[in-house]
């Protein structure tokens, strides 16, 4: 079994560490790829959002299966572009169709989604330029802060929190005059939800699904949660608080419902389903649905995978997920994502990395790397995640920033605090 991988983060080399583990599983290729998945298997200088680049790939490389990483693939409908290709259609695609990716493609579709199957979710409503007139009125209805966001695909800028009404007011009208592009044709304003994140994945064929690790992640640059909005600076799993009794609720309230709705509306999903969720006073309720696995969640919940993760995917492939087993690991797993200074605004690429073969005890996951005359340079925001397990939080954070603290390049930042708020 030849798989492809497409993507190029820390969640990509976390997948392709895992699958390269599976006895059925023989080459992998990535594409394209970092310096850390070319230790594992090859990277293919192709582009994922390029389908025809793909398509290549998938047949000089004889691939039976195709692992989609990020969204903007499946966004644009790279499920679908299979499906309908008389070679590719016979070789399986992880990730869902166009139709299902609207659940993270468009904030919109997927409140109306949350909302016609009784989801718990925050009050909202849409706005277009044609509407513009209601938004002062609707924002009355609301307490503050007000949260905006651009129905599209914003490279994670789109969401917007605001403490001033009138401020408010001007943000969606920025919006609407295109200040994220056509992602803000529409805005949604919704009601401000106080609690604590959590991200909750499950696997599914379709039919039925595999809940995996829960995983929360720090999404702010600076301690204590300050400054702006980066990918993920960090993640842990499991999360304390999502105790049987909390994550019966998740089950019963959010994931039996979205299956059942996808279901309902003849949407057949095969992939994974990532459930950005908030915990209000013991309730979870949706604060985003996204079509994919985390990064970096994805470094702490796939080390927690104790059986061979090829076989749900493999069960994903053939709509057998039920007679799959999932072991996962009692232990905690903890992550520290180095990033390069200045990110998440503008920063330098092509720094050498050192000290990558001093770590002990923690999993090097890749993400802004690159090969250059054979040493290992940065190539991107988020440089390198730091992953490791142990008995408790503290031990494997204790290991995370040890191993980190040994690795170095040229104006490296990480958090030093991931965890405090557990
Ligand atoms: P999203 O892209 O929808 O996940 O939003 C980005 C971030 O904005 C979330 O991770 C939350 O921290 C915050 N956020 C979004 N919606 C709400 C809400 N209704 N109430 C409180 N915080 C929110
Ligand atoms: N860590 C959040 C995300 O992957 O969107």
């Amino acid at each position: 079994m030849n798989i492809l991988i497409l993507g190029s983060g820390g969640r990509e080399h976390a997948l392709t560490w895992k699958l390269a583990q599976s006895k059925k599983v023989d080459k992998i290729f990535i594409g394209p790829g970092n310096a850390g998945t070319s230790n594992i298997g090859t990277n293919l200088k192709l582009d994922p959002e390029n389908f025809t680049s793909v398509k290549t790939g998938v047949l000089e490389n004889r691939i039976d299966m195709v692992i989609v990483g990020p969204e903007a693939p499946l966004a644009l409908g790279i499920h679908d572009f299979f499906l309908n290709d008389k070679i590719l259609k016979n070789i399986p695609l992880i990730g869902p169709g166009k139709s299902a990716a609207r659940l993270e493609g468009s904030k919109d579709f997927a409140k109306a989604f949350l909302t016609r199957n009784r989801i718990p979710t925050a009050g909202y409503k849409s706005f277009d330029k044609t509407t513009l007139k209601e938004v002062p009125s609707f924002l009355r209805t609301l307490s503050p802060p007000y949260v905006i966001k651009a129905d599209g695909l914003a490279a994670g800028k789109g969401v917007v929190i605001l403490d001033d009404i009138f401020e408010a007011e001007k943000e969606v009208e920025a919006m609407l005059n295109g200040k994220f592009g056509t992602a803000g044709q529409k805005v949604v304003i919704e009601q401000f939800l106080k609690g604590i994140e959590l991200s909750v994945f499950i696997i599914t064929d379709g039919i039925t699904y595999k809940l995996l690790p829960e995983a929360k992640d720090y999404k702010r640059i600076g301690v204590g949660d300050t400054g702006l909005n980066t990918g993920g600076m960090g993640a842990v799993s499991p999360v304390p608080f999502a105790d049987l009794k909390f994550m019966n609720k998740v089950k019963s309230r959010i994931i039996d419902p979205t299956m059942k709705g996808l279901s309902d509306e003849g949407i057949v999903y095969k992939g994974f389903i990532f459930f950005g969720l908030i915990n209000v006073d013991g309730n979870p309720y949706v604060i985003e649905y996204n079509i994919r696995l985390g990064d970096p969640e994805s470094e702490v919940i796939i080390p927690r995978i104790k059986s061979d993760f090829f076989e749900l995917i493999e069960g994903v492939a053939k709509g057998d997920l039920a007679r799959r087993e999932i072991e996962i690991d009692e232990r905690f797993a903890a992550t520290v994502m180095l990033v390069s200074g200045g990110y998440p605004g503008t920063y330098k690429k092509g720094k050498s990395i050192h000290g990558l073969d001093l770590a002990q005890g923690s999993v090097l996951f890749h993400a802004g790397t690159k090969k250059e005359a054979g040493s290992v340079v940065t190539s991107g925001g988020r440089v390198l995640a730091v992953s490791s397990c142990g008995s408790s939080m503290r031990e494997a954070l204790k290991t995370s920033y040890r191993n980190a603290d040994l690795i170095d390049f040229e104006d490296r930042y990480c958090r030093s605090d991931i965890g405090f708020d557990l």
